[in-house]
């Protein structure tokens, strides 16, 4: 019997690439771009184990294509580009990679957080534009972050990860969840509080829930309205979280202060989208987990699952 088949949507960190050639015949589509949907829909007929990447959509009339099947690796702690339902449904397991990109994607979010509120963007474009004429008092002054309430909507790993952060700057931290963790409260000194009531009382409101129906436009215009006028908002999760039109209408009309995003409702982002155009907010391409510690160890991490699954094992990180 020949070895198992492990299609890879994308190049991944040698790291994981050695691990699974040791298990597998591995195959990948090396183009800088998503695999295309037809390339796909062929190469998953035969594989055994496929690593999968935020920008491919698993769904079912794909799966149902496959004839050997076994796990759906996703290269990302969210898995909302696969239809876990109609995996399970066929025994495909699904895995992600938590724990390893905790720590890139909370220091991601803290860049997003001081350079809003710093304006550091702003502040280096006016140095290359040869805007600076001398030190004046006024010249880009911007929010204290020292002291502030920050507001953090959802409390996992990456949530905790920047509560703790938080500290460091002396902030008062309040947290909304579907369900409350007495534990970590008293661990990192954080208090609970309903969302409207933590939209209203942040200086920052950072978001940390994974996307799925419940989340989906979780802030929207209602809970922009609550917040202060110069309050920053955070998204290093997911760009649907947000009602991305809201957050236009609330940066272009003053609801709130500025934005820090990483992500967004359609990426990459459109050229034409108004956030473009808007000097309070800081935009990046989807990249919190983007260091080089953590990228080597999600592609150590997929290639673990994919391994135990190919040898009827349950993989660590089954999330069906
Ligand atoms: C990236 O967005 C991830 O979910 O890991």
């Amino acid at each position: 019997m020949g070895k198992p088949k492990v299609y890879v949507t994308r190049l991944i960190p040698k790291e994981g690439l050695a691990i699974l050639r040791e298990a597998a015949d591995v195959t990948m589509w090396e183009g800088n771009s998503p695999v295309p949907r037809k390339v796909l829909e062929k190469e998953i007929i035969e594989a055994d184990g496929l690593i999968s990447l935020i920008t491919d959509t698993i769904d079912e009339t794909l799966m149902e294509q496959a004839k050997n099947l076994k796990i759906v690796a996703n290269y990302a702690v969210g898995f909302d580009n696969i239809d876990v339902k109609a995996a399970s449904k066929k025994g495909i397991c699904v895995t992600n990679t938590p724990d390893v990109l905790t720590n890139a994607t909370a220091d991601l979010t803290w860049a997003l957080i001081l350079a809003t509120a710093r304006r550091i963007v702003e502040a280096e474009r006016f140095v290359r534009n040869g805007m600076w004429k001398a030190w004046t008092p006024t010249l880009m002054v911007g929010k204290d972050v020292q002291g502030a309430t920050l507001g953090i909507v959802g409390l996992g790993r990456i949530g905790q990860a920047v509560a703790k952060r938080a500290k460091g700057f002396s902030m008062k931290v309040l947290y909304y969840d579907q369900k409350r963790n007495p534990e970590a409260e008293e661990r990192l000194e954080i208090s609970f509080h309903p969302l409207s009531e933590l939209m209203s009382e942040s200086d920052f409101v950072s978001i940390h829930v994974p996307l799925n129906k419940q989340t989906h436009h979780l802030i929207g215009k209602e809970e922009m309205k609550e917040m202060k006028e110069d309050a920053i908002l955070i998204n290093t999760s997911r760009g649907s979280v947000v009602d991305e039109e809201a957050l236009v209408s609330a940066l272009a009309d003053g609801w709130i202060g500025g934005a820090g995003l990483d992500v967004f409702e359609e990426e990459p982002l459109p050229m034409n989208s108004k956030l473009l155009q808007m000097i309070n907010v800081v935009l990046l391409p989807h990249i919190g987990s983007a260091s080089r510690e953590a990228r080597k160890q999600m592609a150590v991490v997929v290639a673990e699952n994919v391994t135990a699954a190919l040898s009827g094992k349950t993989p660590p990180d089954t999330v069906n």
